[in-house]
């Protein structure tokens, strides 16, 4: 049966019908504000509403950005949205007459890209989605872990510097705040602060407003050597975090997803640079490849549908 697929992002919701084939027939984007849980909901039932006045669907998959509990029905807490203990497949069931399961946006973006997209042909693998946060799916032979309590996955939030920068989690220095397109703007901001001869092509790009993810990007992709140093940082502690990854649980492929995987190369090469100078036992040990995501801006969608077919 057709599902239908839920994307509730920081800025942004993606709805879409996805058939069994992983192929999305019909979608609908729109803005939401991330502080306020209100509106996201009725932004998202009606996106269902929407679509389904042209499809007919058995289930909805909502995937939201945060720790989503074990029955997946509420988020417990998000980072970059304000839900403590919210129990959104209720609010959303007000308005939707269908089965509804919420899952983690990363968790349903690697499942995405383990069963229709770039990680297809192995079973073990790891997705990171580099946007706003940092967030992580584990598949090990060919299951999405879940954990215990729903939060296995929350990769961002590993700590990799000891009292380093504050996150949205109540913690400090978390992978989130190197490895995220949030990083990135920290960095590009106080870089131009700090070397406003080096920054003229990002400031010109951003004109009168602040530097954000996409001006690091084009810069980037126009040669600007302050942006390329910029990426060159982010792929750093990614490389880092993927070869913990790989020290823990040992998967065949990790795949880079997000908004800011639409840098490609200048984002993997870093990576996987730093990922074998920090890998263990290197040499020695098979070892994981590192790949784009191939799914793009439909991973969450298709997963989250996926997921609740199944
Ligand atoms: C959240 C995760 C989420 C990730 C990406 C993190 O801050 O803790 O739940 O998957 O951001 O949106
Ligand atoms: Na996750
Ligand atoms: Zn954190």
């Amino acid at each position: 049966m057709d599902a239908i697929g839920v994307d509730i992002g920081g800025t942004k919701i993606a709805a879409g019908v996805v058939d069994e084939a992983g192929t999305v027939l019909s979608q609908v984007r729109l803005d939401t504000d991330p502080d306020n849980p209100g509106a996201i909901e009725a932004a998202v039932i009606s996106a269902v509403a929407q679509l389904r006045r042209t499809h007919t669907v058995g289930a909805v998959g909502v995937a939201a950005a945060g720790f989503v509990s074990p029955r997946r029905d509420a988020v417990l807490f998000a980072p970059n949205i304000a839900w403590r203990d919210h129990p959104l497949r209720e609010r959303l069931a007000a308005g939707i007459d269908l089965p509804i399961v919420v899952e983690n946006d990363a968790n349903a973006a690697g499942w995405a890209e383990f069963r229709f997209g770039r990680a297809r042909a192995v079973e073990d693998m790891v997705m990171l989605t580099v946007g706003t946060g940092l967030g992580g799916a584990l598949v090990l032979g060919g299951r999405l872990l879940r954990g215990a309590h729903g939060a296995a996955g929350e990769i961002g939030h590993m700590q990799v510097v000891p009292g380093g920068h504050y996150c949205g989690c109540g913690h400090e220095g978390c992978w989130e705040m190197y490895g995220s397109g949030r990083a990135l703007t920290r960095s590009a901001r106080a870089a131009a602060v700090a070397y406003p001869d080096r920054a003229g092509a990002l400031l010109e790009l951003a004109g009168d407003k602040k530097i954000q993810g996409p001006h690091v990007t084009a810069a980037a992709q126009a040669g600007d050597p302050l942006a390329i140093e910029l990426f060159a940082q982010l792929g750093f502690w990614l490389g880092v975090g993927i070869a913990d990854l790989a020290a823990a649980v040992d998967p065949e492929m990790a795949v880079v997803g997000g908004g800011v995987a639409a840098a490609g190369d200048l984002l993997l090469e870093p990576i996987r640079a730093s990922f074998a100078r920090h890998l263990s036992a290197r040499g020695y040990r098979g070892e994981l490849t590192i790949e784009l995501a191939e799914l793009e801006n439909e991973a969450g969608i298709v997963g989250a549908a996926d997921l609740a077919r199944n």
